[in-house]
């Protein structure tokens, strides 16, 4: 389901040997000037990676997932972990072999349904070699048997996957998927999902989308739960929750389904988590209007068991919520954030990590619009304190939103500096470009991946500005930002504030 991406991004998945290792089936023919010149090409190795600036064995080269069926059994006592994931592709490339991004121990792989060669390579690859060559365009269906305790699968002493007292959390960014099931592990490769885990009676499992069919009883005294996505989905966008929660469902003001899941081990933070929660669809009705129609088909929100994990993330439909948000009471600004991500890292992804900015620097400010809108403190007064925030010596503004490091995609600078660069883009722009470029970006890049600079790009074009010098002071250029006098800013466009009860009339008639 990779889109089409930009000549930018193209060009980072040629390797050094100059091969053309990914795109889609007749990018790299469609290439002007260097098309007619190539021969048709031997089957060669698919790319172990994807050619990321920050993580370059992250994903692989040579085919195309269109969706994982990932085929689960779980015991908690143990923590082990067995399955079955069948993934769907189409060769991009010849291909005499290609790789998964996986750590558990694999017992087989069979593609097309030959028993397939198979060893483990690198930090996380798994090399798959097929009897039979295979031929750009050709569908793959891809089974790998595997076994594995993935809290004791570390990699640098490190595990992805949290086990906790009554079950786990496969949770995580930008790692998630090597702990419980083989992929193309790059958000430039999403997919649709059906993820289906047999538990013990007795204990829940929440994932991803919907319930295809309730949770049935399996021999054994077992029970077997589905979810399906059918949306395009990046890799660590999916997840499972398996423990003990409660679950409560609803309908959302758009008709789709809402499935809210709470830890039962929360105790005093249950009401906090529940106050916080249950406006997820009213959360997302409100980010409708200002971001566009909402992206997927579920809607949801789980809060994690007390002994999780320690910060919350945007897993697609339904995201995860660590204890520690409820810990002063009731936070909707947690639930704003990772809806917000719905829109800004879920439907519109990263095509590089480096592009971080684009995901936590909206999400972030897409907070200050809710404090806004909800007349807890304007925008403008949450930049002013922000800024203040970090005195002009701080190690803060020495990190870049723009280029973080692959060691610092969640630093505070992201964030807060990256909300900050978003209010002085508003102010530049004015409250009607600001406000029609938000909905137009999302619409021009659904279900895709995007970079910093195409964002960019978009605000120039909506504003008629020009906003290098903008771009470059905010997210590209180390030390505190000066504020621009307002003067300048009157030069650049009248400031126009849009009120809030308009963006939400705009919305009512839109959904009429
Ligand atoms: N995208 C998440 C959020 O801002 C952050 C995830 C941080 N990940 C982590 N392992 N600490 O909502
Ligand atoms: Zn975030």
């Amino acid at each position: 389901m990779r889109r089409v991406l930009t000549a930018a991004i193209a060009a980072l998945t040629v390797t050094t040997a100059g091969t053309v290792v990914t795109g889609t089936p007749g990018q790299a023919a469609d290439r002007p000037g260097r098309s007619r010149q190539i021969p048709v090409a031997a089957p060669a190795p698919g790319s172990p990676g994807l050619g990321d600036s920050y993580f370059p064995t992250y994903g692989n080269g040579g085919y195309d997932v269109d969706h994982y069926d990932v085929r689960l059994r779980y015991d908690p006592a143990s923590d082990r972990l067995t399955g079955t994931t069948t993934i769907l592709a189409r060769a991009t490339q010849d291909l005499s072999r290609f790789n998964l991004d996986f750590l558990l121990d694999v017992e087989s792989v069979r593609v097309n349904g030959w028993a397939a060669r198979f060893a483990r390579e690198g930090s996380h690859e798994l090399a798959v070699t097929a009897p039979r060559g295979i031929t750009r365009g050709q569908a793959l269906t891809i089974v790998v048997t595997y076994a594995g305790v993935p809290s004791e699968t570390l990699l640098d002493g490190y595990t992805g996957w949290t086990r906790t007292a009554d079950g786990a959390l496969a949770v995580n960014e930008p790692e998630s998927a090597w702990w419980w099931f083989p992929a193309n592990d790059h958000p430039l490769d999403k997919a649709t999902f059906d993820i289906s885990v047999s538990v013990p009676a007795g204990v829940e499992v929440v994932s991803n989308g919907v319930q295809p069919r309730p949770a049935l009883a399996e021999p054994g005294n077992r029970v077997r739960w589905s979810w399906r996505t059918t949306t395009p989905t990046a890799t660590y966008l999916a997840f499972l929750a398996i423990g003990q929660y409660d679950l409560v469902a609803d309908t959302a003001p758009n008709g789709q389904p809402v499935v809210n899941a709470y830890s039962t081990t929360l105790g005093e933070l249950a009401p906090a988590a529940r106050a916080s929660i249950e406006r997820t669809a009213e959360i997302v009705d409100w980010a409708s209007g200002v971001f566009g129609p909402y992206p997927f088909e579920a809607q949801g929100g789980l809060a994690g068991p007390v002994d999780g994990i320690g910060f919350a993330l945007e897993t697609q439909t339904r995201p995860v919520y660590g204890p520690g948000f409820w810990r002063r009471g009731s936070n909707p600004y947690v639930v704003v954030h990772e809806q917000a991500h719905q829109w800004f890292g879920n439907s519109v992804s990263v095509a590089q990590w480096r592009d971080i900015w684009l995901n936590e620097g909206l999400a972030t400010y897409a907070e200050w619009l809710w404090s806004e809108e909800q007349g807890e403190g304007t925008a403008q007064e949450l930049f002013d304190f922000t800024y203040a925030a970090y005195p002009e010596n701080s190690g803060f503004w020495q990190v870049l939103p723009g280029d973080p490091g692959a060691d610092r995609i969640f630093h505070d600078a992201v964030y807060d500096r990256g909300a900050m660069a978003v209010h002085q883009l508003r102010l530049a722009v004015g409250d009607e470009a600001f406000f029609a470029l938000l909905p137009a970006w999302t619409a021009a890049h659904r279900h895709g991946n995007a970079t910093v600079a195409q964002f960019h790009a978009s605000a120039e074009r909506i504003s008629g500005l020009d906003l290098d010098d903008l771009f470059t002071t905010w997210l590209f250029t180390a030390g505190r930002p000066a504020l621009p006098t307002a003067a300048a800013r009157a030069a650049l466009a009248p400031h126009q504030p849009k009120s809030w009860a308009k963006i939400r009339e705009a919305h009512q008639v839109r959904q009429r």
